[in-house]
């Protein structure tokens, strides 16, 4: 599930977004009960809404009806839109019709974990994606599943002009890592604008993706290792 340190350092890069002009729709692909896109939806300005899309079928079918209560529990139900749908069945001109007349800002990535599933979320995403917005994906250095790397390592290779900026350090075990993707030109805006929110969350060394410029490591701890 997405920390709570995720979800302040995900809702800042959506304001940083507002600051600067960059207007759009919040997606997800794995809304759950809604935990990490309340969250977001309340960053949203006017005629932007939240995308949440999920199969609902996990851990049983009464998750839907949960998400809803959620979302007018929380005060954001009016600017929400629910989509019942496997995300491999999904077309990117479909999640786009949901809220016509805007792309996606942010769109994070929390469906199934398959080879398969992601490359396919990571298309969709990109396909939906603002110029300048971001693809955030999550559980990326999480124990339970190593291999996911590989599969974001293989899609780069097919969309060579989208870069990891920023990882958002684990909170726990279960509270996973995520990578913050944007297009190559929006790279340095965004690096520049969280060190300039988070300070204090910088992480030293910062991220090598043999791409280039070091990636920007957000992290709750900021130590480098003690050789005593
Ligand atoms: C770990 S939960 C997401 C947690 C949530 N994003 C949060 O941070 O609170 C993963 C979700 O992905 C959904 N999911 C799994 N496979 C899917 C698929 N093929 N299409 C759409 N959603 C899927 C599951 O139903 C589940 O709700």
């Amino acid at each position: 599930m997405s920390s709570r340190f995720a979800a302040t350092i995900s809702a800042g890069t959506m304001r940083i977004q507002s600051a600067h002009g960059i207007s759009g729709h919040l997606a997800e692909i794995g809304t759950f009960e809604g935990r990490y896109f309340i969250a977001l939806a309340h960053t949203l300005k006017d005629g932007e809404r939240a995308i949440g899309i999920d199969n609902f079928v996990w851990p049983d079918e009464g998750i839907k009806g949960r998400l809803e209560a959620n979302l007018a529990k929380f005060g954001v139900a009016d600017r929400s839109v629910v989509l019942k749908a496997d995300s491999l069945k999904l077309r990117s001109e479909k999640i786009l019709s949901l809220a016509p007349g805007k792309k996606v800002r942010f769109f994070h990535v929390d469906g199934e974990h398959t080879p398969e599933h992601l490359s396919n979320d990571l298309a969709l995403a990109s396909a939906c994606l603002d110029e300048r917005g971001v693809i955030c994906l999550d559980d990326m250095l999480h124990p339970g599943y190593p291999t996911l790397g590989i599969t974001v390592n293989a899609f780069f290779a097919h969309e060579p002009s989208l870069k990891v900026f920023c990882i958002i350090d684990r909170e726990d075990i279960v509270g996973a890592t995520k990578f913050m993707i944007c297009r190559e030109a929006a790279f340095d805006f965004y690096v520049e604008e969280l060190m300039r929110v988070f300070p204090n969350n910088i992480w030293p060394m910062g991220a090598d993706f043999r791409s280039g410029k070091k990636a920007l490591v957000l992290s709750l701890d900021t130590r480098l290792a003690d050789i005593g």
